[in-house]
């Protein structure tokens, strides 16, 4: 169960008739949304996709103790949030998944093929356009690696290829080998395609987070009001938003976040700037500013209600963690720093599959209420251009 509380600490800084006039907006937000060709993300994948997915996570389990993902921003970070979530913090791993191609660092991939020497393994590169720099380079790297290591009939059924049809990539790979993301879904939303449901099909089962994430799909009111909310607190000079966190296992959450809704909504001189903090750690640091600092800054809190309990001097610490997270609000709230609140009975897949799609329509009618494309990211290109003229 997720429960939303928008207003208790954000009511102060906000008129009614601010908060009414936003609201009033949602059916025609709404109308742009499905007017849009990019929102493929609230249509389920169909049985044929989901087993071939089962299948080849069969192939790969068979075949090898590590899976090397690669990919970057929306194609590795839906997956890797909800790993790192539900991954115990400490284990001996039967089978393992590794991300590469989210950098270029040298360091990171020699010595990940100095570690993948003695093991067998398979890729899935996951590239939507199939033409990213990171991707292709790293692609390239552990492909050599294969081929050194196994046939090269062996390696190539080692390679999963996750692209669109439109990719150099498509054409590049058997059908056997192929999965493919729909030309109306973008990177960043792309959590219910293949992109992610391949990777988390060899430790979950899908067909459950495709049905929790559906879920989501009720929470569209939820999701508008936190749209409108936030472009209040913007209105009003809190530019920045802090995704605030109080258990670590949600620390790539708060990553897939921030690319979301700074990806979605960061354009045309508008924006709110997405961080993040993971506390307790960080009231020991950023958290003198959020205080003191320069007020530009609204919080949003990712509580969750029940979790491991550990008993200590007749007290349970996530009890305690919990008091410290509803006394930091306070504080925060004191020093003029709003808050909206997002509270899970537990963490569970049901809760953090559908909080993805609630998330994802949020970004979408956020985007929109600022009057930009929540679908493209044009920034991206400009940094590309200026690397390209010396690559
Ligand atoms: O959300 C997005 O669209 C981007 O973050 C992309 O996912 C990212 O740039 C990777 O692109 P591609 O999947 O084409 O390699």
């Amino acid at each position: 169960m997720v429960k939303f509380d928008f207003f208790t600490y954000t009511e102060d800084f906000i008129t009614k008739e601010e908060l009414a006039d936003l609201l009033d907006k949602k059916s025609s937000i709404i109308d742009k949304f499905n007017n849009s060709n990019m929102i493929g993300w609230i249509r389920k994948p169909s049985n044929d996709v989901v087993e071939k997915i089962i299948n080849i996570s069969n192939q790969i389990k068979t075949s090898s103790k590590v899976l090397v993902v690669v990919g970057v921003g929306g194609s590795y970070l839906g997956s890797l949030a909800y790993h790192n979530i539900f991954e115990s913090y400490f284990n001996d791993k039967s089978f393992e998944v590794i991300y590469a191609g989210y950098s270029l660092s040298s360091t990171y991939l020699s010595e990940l093929q100095e570690y993948l020497k003695d093991k067998d393994f398979s890729i899935n590169v996951i590239s939507k356009s199939g033409s990213t720099l990171e991707v292709k380079l790293t692609y390239q790297v552990l492909r050599e690696l294969l081929e050194k290591k196994y046939s090269k009939e062996e390696a190539r059924r080692r390679i999963y290829i996750t692209t669109s049809k439109n990719s150099p990539l498509y054409l590049d790979i058997s059908d056997n080998n192929l999965l493919e993301i729909p030309s109306d879904i973008g990177g960043r939303f792309s959590f219910i395609t293949p992109a992610h449901l391949l990777v988390l099909s060899l430790n979950y089962d899908i067909t459950k987070i495709i049905d929790y994430y559906f879920k989501g799909l009720n929470l569209v009111s939820d999701a508008y009001t936190y749209a409108v909310v936030r472009n209040l607190m913007y209105t009003k000079g809190f530019v920045v938003e802090n995704f605030s966190i109080y258990e670590e296992k949600l620390s790539f959450f708060t990553e897939w976040l921030k690319q979301l809704f700074a990806e979605s909504e960061g354009k045309d001189n508008k924006g709110i700037l997405p961080i993040s903090t993971i506390n307790t750690r960080d009231l020991h640091s950023l958290g003198q500013f959020i205080q003191d600092g320069k007020k530009i800054l609204f919080e949003t809190h990712i509580k969750i209600d029940n979790s491991t309990s550990l008993n200590i001097n007749d007290r349970d610490l996530h009890d305690i963690n919990n008091i410290v997270e509803d006394a930091v609000i306070k504080a925060h709230s004191r020093g003029n720093v709003p808050s909206i609140i997002i509270e899970l009975d537990k963490l569970s897949e049901e809760n953090i599959s559908s909080l993805i799609c609630f998330f994802q329509l949020a970004a979408a009618f956020s985007a929109y209420l600022f009057d930009v494309n929540p679908f493209d990211q044009p920034g991206v290109e400009v940094y590309k251009e200026e690397a390209n003229k010396n690559l």
